[in-house]
């Protein structure tokens, strides 16, 4: 099995989140992990599973400008030209079969702030025809910058873990 995880960060939560993801996909598959800047310069992979996340910014995926606000915010180097949500819409369909996932992070806190870079990820990966292995999935930060909520690496890995075998049961099971 081959899989692919595009992610965007700011502060470095969804680099951990999306490497985390890698190591629960590597015990099954191969696997690349890319920025989504780096992404954008590679031709579309061909993939038994895409995975795509990033950070949540007001209420959905990032955009130029919230991407700027981020990068205010830190002294590491911020990529604000390309995030997860320009990538997307600038994707082609995929054929039909094909299988995708989706995760991104956001604030614990207030927990009911509205809003899911995942399920935005997830919503345009169905519309370029995807099939998603499981719904979205939101992992959470304690602030603005981090640090990630305890338990939230451990639950990414073992969130890949059951993404690939979900895939593996599938390619099994396929004529
Ligand atoms: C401009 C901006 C807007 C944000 N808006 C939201 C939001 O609407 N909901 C939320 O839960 N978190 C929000 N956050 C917190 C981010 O989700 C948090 O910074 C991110 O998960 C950290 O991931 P990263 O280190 O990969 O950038 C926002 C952060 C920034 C910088």
């Amino acid at each position: 099995m081959r899989a692919r995880v595009v992610y965007e960060s700011m502060f470095g939560n969804t680099a951990a989140i999306a490497e985390a993801i890698a190591d629960g996909l590597r015990e099954h598959s191969e696997v690349e992990v890319l920025t989504v800047a780096a992404a954008a310069e590679k031709p579309e992979p061909t993939v038994d599973l895409l995975v795509v996340g990033g950070p949540t910014h007001a209420f959905g995926l990032s955009r130029a400008r919230t991407r700027r606000d981020a990068a205010t915010q830190t002294d590491a180097p911020v990529a604000t030209d390309t995030g997860i949500r320009e990538w997307l819409d600038a994707a082609l369909p995929v054929p039909g079969g094909s299988r995708a996932a989706a995760f991104g992070t956001k604030a614990a806190k207030p927990s009911w702030l509205p809003g899911s870079a995942a399920r935005g990820a997830g919503r345009r990966l169905r519309r370029l025809n995807y099939e998603l292995a499981d719904d979205p999935m939101d992992f959470y930060v304690e602030g603005t910058a981090g640090p990630l909520a305890s338990g939230e690496l451990p639950r990414a890995r073992a969130w890949a873990e059951h993404l690939a075998h979900t895939e593996l049961d599938r390619i099994a099971h396929r004529v």
